[in-house]
């Protein structure tokens, strides 16, 4: 059985903004492989976040690819932006592609790694049609909008799910998960077969985001040892 890999993406949305960079760049110094960017527009979730030009500030301060998570309506409108700014990763929910296949279609013909968002109130059932298509899939495990809520444990069976799913089809697509990751929900999330650990509070909430990159990817990897 191949090695697993286990990706911290350190979520910006609770790094202290007027010193992003440096706080993006301790959090890759403690392990993170990619940099998480929740963009919000104030109307799909309840909260207004960043844009491109945020995106293109860091793909010049950091190495790392930038996880651009669109939660905004009609995000075929904005993608060729994010694209243009330097996203490596985008991801658009479920819940606001009513043409979704085409949407995803739009992320891959500019290169990048395609990926579908779904709610904790949206079914696996919802995007079966397009697994084959994408490169990662991120499952919520609270309601977006907001850093810092309380993981819902129901994600985790959906997690096994999609990893039993994957293994059936014989696909390649990586398992994301978002939201309420820390040392106390990591081993469980890793054991339902995560790849991609999204942590924004359990990064920049307290004390020092290089450490605290460097404990979860540290409890997510034994995971993955004690799994085997
Ligand atoms: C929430 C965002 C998350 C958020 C996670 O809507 O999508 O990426 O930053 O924050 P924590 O890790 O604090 O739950
Ligand atoms: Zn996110």
């Amino acid at each position: 059985m191949a090695e697993r890999v286990i990706q911290v993406a350190p979520s910006i949305l609770s790094a202290d903004f007027s010193r992003l960079a440096g706080h993006a760049k301790q959090a890759i110094e403690g392990g993170g492989t990619l940099l998480h960017v929740d963009v919000m527009d104030g109307h799909f979730v309840p909260n207004i976040t960043i844009g491109p030009p945020v995106v293109a500030s860091l793909r010049k301060a950091v190495d790392v690819p930038l996880d651009c998570h669109l939660m905004i309506e009609n995000p075929d409108q904005y993608i060729p932006a994010f694209a243009d700014a330097g996203a490596d990763w985008i991801s658009v929910h479920q819940e606001t592609c009513p043409h979704l296949h085409r949407t995803l279609q739009l992320i891959k013909s500019r290169s990048l790694r395609a990926g579908v968002v779904i709610n904790p109130a949206t079914p696996i059932g919802a995007i079966t049609e397009v697994l084959d298509m994408v490169d990662f899939v991120l499952v919520m495990s609270v309601n977006p909008g907001f850093g810092g809520q309380k993981f819902i444990p129901a994600s985790l069976e959906k997690v096994r799910k999609l990893a039993a799913i994957r293994t059936a089809i014989g696909n390649s697509f990586k398992i994301e998960i978002d939201g309420g990751v820390d040392q106390n929900t990591v081993t469980d999330i890793v054991r339902a077969g995560a790849d991609v650990l999204v942590a924004g509070n359990a990064i920049f909430g307290t004390g020092d985001p290089r450490l605290n990159t460097e404990r979860l990817l540290k409890a997510a990897q034994e995971a993955t040892l004690a799994r085997v």
